[in-house]
């Protein structure tokens, strides 16, 4: 049986991105592994963050992901911070990290770069998403393709420690899912859909309205010409598109095999917001009910603490011995 971890930011609201690219594997997964998912309020933590909203948002992040579909008796669901192992392991791998390869982490250069006074926790920030992978000793990591760059460097860091020390940690791999690895901004289509997008119409959210992404998808920019042809390079809005379509059916067809099914971009459109309102129907009923039920929300998560607490602080004392701290 594979060990599973994976982590997601508390925004609250999660776009179509976040499913398809990642949780849709979370959800999967379940079957027939040992998973452990954490919604990281402390990764939050590196950009400013209004501590109400903070916490109302890790609540709707862990009411979007059962609404989604997740099963909390099939896997261990908790949050960031009340694991304090996570905190525990980050200063252990901080160091033996570099700064050097801590420099060369995308994320960190298009958050960082922007702002004038930057912290020190966004620069550390994929140390700490290491800890949170390894203290699980998790073998597979379902994640979108943005995330591959903290993953290698979590394979080094693992790879580094039990070279140096002893052989602690499990080397994990990421899983990937088979389409939408990086869904694409509507409107902005050569850069990732987020939820800070530049453009409101950019990013689907898993609790848009029908009329709401009906609209963002006729809306969506779509290239020059009028064929239909799946070609990231040339044609990025339309073979976004193909690929949300793609992932949203349950007919498990690449989104090269369905260009040649709709003979222009609004026939195209049409089926890919008809299928994206199909997918999202459903989740938008769960989410209404679960939010209602913040004690019930915070017995699943507490619980999950409890669960994830027992294997992460038996890693993390097996990695204290190794360094030689006195356990
Ligand atoms: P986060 O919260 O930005 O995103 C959560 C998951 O959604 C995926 N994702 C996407 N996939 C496809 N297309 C997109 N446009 C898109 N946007 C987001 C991400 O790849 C991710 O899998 N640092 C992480 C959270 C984290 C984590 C971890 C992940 C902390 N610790 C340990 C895995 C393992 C993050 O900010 O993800």
């Amino acid at each position: 049986m594979n060990r599973v971890l994976s982590g997601i930011q508390p925004t609250g609201e999660l776009h179509i991105g976040n499913y398809l690219g990642a949780v849709k594997n979370w959800i999967e997964m379940v079957k027939a592994n040992e998973t452990f998912y954490t919604i990281v309020d402390l990764h939050a933590l590196t950009i400013p963050q209004d501590p109400y909203q903070l916490r109302t948002r890790t609540l709707a992040t862990a009411a979007s992901l059962l609404a989604l579909g997740l099963d909390p008796k099939r896997c261990t669901l908790f949050i960031q911070s009340h694991v304090p192992e996570h905190t525990s392991l980050s200063w252990l791998l901080e160091c033996t990290a570099s700064m050097g390869e801590l420099s060369r982490m995308i994320q960190f250069k298009e958050k960082g770069g922007k702002r004038e006074s930057v912290k020190v926790g966004l620069f550390t920030y994929p140390v700490l998403q290491a800890a949170d992978i390894l203290l699980y000793q998790a073998n597979q990591v379902p994640i979108g393709e943005d995330q591959l760059q903290h993953l290698e460097l979590t394979r080094d860091i693992a790879k580094r420690f039990n070279h140096h020390y002893s052989k602690v940690f499990v080397v994990p791999e990421a899983v990937l899912p088979k389409h939408a690895t990086r869904v694409m901004d509507l409107q902005y289509p050569n850069q990732k859909m987020s939820k800070s997008g530049n453009s409101s119409l950019g990013t689907v959210f898993i609790l848009d309205e029908p009329s709401v992404i009906e609209r963002k998808i006729k809306k969506a920019v779509t290239d020059a010409g009028s064929e239909v042809v799946y070609d990231p390079k040339k044609k990025p809005g339309v073979s976004n598109l193909l690929e949300l379509l793609a992932a949203s059916l349950p007919s498990g067809k690449a989104p090269t095999e369905l260009a040649g099914d709709y003979p222009s971009y609004s026939t195209l459109k049409a089926a890919t917001s008809e299928a994206l309102i199909e997918l999202l129907r459903p989740v938008r009923r769960s989410y209404t009910e679960l939010i209602s039920d913040q004690s019930e929300l915070e017995a699943i998560l507490k619980m999950g603490a409890v669960k994830a607490r027992g294997v992460a602080s038996a890693t993390l004392s097996v990695a204290q011995q190794a360094m030689g701290l006195s356990v």
